[in-house]
């Protein structure tokens, strides 16, 4: 078994992905600053697996200080989480965005050359298909032209990643593209825990059902859709974070350098998310409908056969237990990771 090194890995995405790690006997080691995390979050992971994580606390752009942790661990592969994710922040403050987007791949990539790692799994976006391309998406169009610096930012890291792996022939590279991650670990002691109001859909709908908010906006219901609200790919989370051990897998076996969607290639509507969540919990989402938000896509979902021909990776969860799941995290932890 293997040594995973979890940049950002304290995070929603990392957190759940190291469970699924831990459960089938790899060692996990995570480095996070906790800008938008908590140490809390590391210690369900234990309380669920029964296994240790060694936890570091650092900034990944600060090189010297991220080498300790190269320096103390045999680490076989890394995953990388590590970066600011919310798409209206970065047209606010796109600096901030490419600084430490941009940054922690760098810094990790010169401590991989350093220290030998041969192995990196980078967390990408369906954003960087842009507008052009058709859905679904398939790993073999071109990246598109990005709405916003957060965007841009994953366009410029895969193409950092790829110019690395041409230049290094014995580094392997795969990018995973997600779709919309959503719902928690089944236990409920992990899940998403957004600062301040959250930007995504299934947060917000969760903390109205909870009443920490009034009322849900759908943004715009004149799309080009069938009942026009946009659509989109919800995967839960820990399907997405099985698709990560599949990766991992595939890259310790294989010289690679491979993009793969993960997703479920069933789009569903705004409505129809809201509708599944008050069905499945028997809630009410107090909901509106309002103005279209700027820079949304009326669709967006993927072709997702590459990962189950190559990985054989395919998702196994249900939009209702994705809306199950999410509401058993939200109930049992009102405050997050603050209880
Ligand atoms: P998250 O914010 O919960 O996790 C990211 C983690 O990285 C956090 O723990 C944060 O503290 C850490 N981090 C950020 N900058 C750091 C730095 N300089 N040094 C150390 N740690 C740092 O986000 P997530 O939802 O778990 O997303 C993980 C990755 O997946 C991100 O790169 C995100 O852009 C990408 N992604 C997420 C989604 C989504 O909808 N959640 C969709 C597509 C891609
Ligand atoms: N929505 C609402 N009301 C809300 C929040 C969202 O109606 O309060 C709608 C949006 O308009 C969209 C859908 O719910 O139609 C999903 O929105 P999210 O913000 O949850 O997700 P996005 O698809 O906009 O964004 C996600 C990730 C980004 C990534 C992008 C493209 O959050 O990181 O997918 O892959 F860049």
């Amino acid at each position: 078994m293997a040594v995973i090194l979890l940049a950002g890995g304290a995070g929603y995405i990392g957190s759940h992905t190291a469970v699924e790690l831990l459960n089938v006997g790899h060692d996990v080691v995570i480095a996070d600053n906790f800008c938008n995390s908590s140490p809390e979050a590391v210690k369900r992971v234990e309380q669920i697996t029964g296994k240790n994580v060694k936890l570091y606390e650092v900034d990944i752009t600060d090189r010297e200080k991220l080498a300790v942790v190269f320096e103390e661990n045999k680490i076989d592969a890394v995953i990388h989480f590590a970066g600011l994710k919310a798409v209206g922040e970065s047209v606010q403050k796109p600096l901030v965005y490419y600084r430490n987007n941009i940054d922690t791949t760098l810094s990790l990539m010169e401590n991989m050359n350093k220290y030998g790692v041969k192995n990196i799994i980078f967390s990408s976006s369906a954003t960087v298909y842009g507008e052009e391309n058709p859905v679904p998406y398939l790993e073999t169009m071109k990246r598109g032209v990005c709405t916003n610096p957060y965007g841009w930012t994953k366009a410029m890291m895969e193409q950092i990643l790829e110019d690395a792996a041409v230049a290094d022939k014995e580094l392997s590279v795969i990018l995973l593209r997600y779709f919309n991650p959503i719902g928690a670990h089944e236990s409920g002691l992990i899940g998403e825990d957004p600062r301040g109001i959250p930007n995504n859909l299934m947060p917000y709908v969760s903390q109205v059902a909870v009443g920490k908010r009034e009322c849900l906006t759908i943004f715009g219901n004149d799309y080009p859709t069938a009942d026009g609200t946009c659509t989109r790919d919800y995967i839960h989370v820990t399907d997405l974070a099985i698709g990560h051990v599949k990766a991992v897998d595939y890259i310790l076996n294989n010289r690679c350098v491979e993009i793969f969607n993960l997703g479920t290639g069933t789009p569903y509507s705004v409505t129809e998310i809201v509708d599944t969540f008050e069905k499945v919990n028997n809630i009410k989402v107090n909901h509106v409908y309002g103005d279209r938000r700027p820079g949304d896509l009326a669709e967006c979902y993927a072709n997702a056969d590459k990962a189950w021909q190559v990985l054989g990776w395919k998702t196994e969860r249900s939009l209702a237990d994705m809306c199950r799941d999410s509401w058993n995290w939200q109930k049992n932890n009102p405050n997050g990771y603050n209880n």
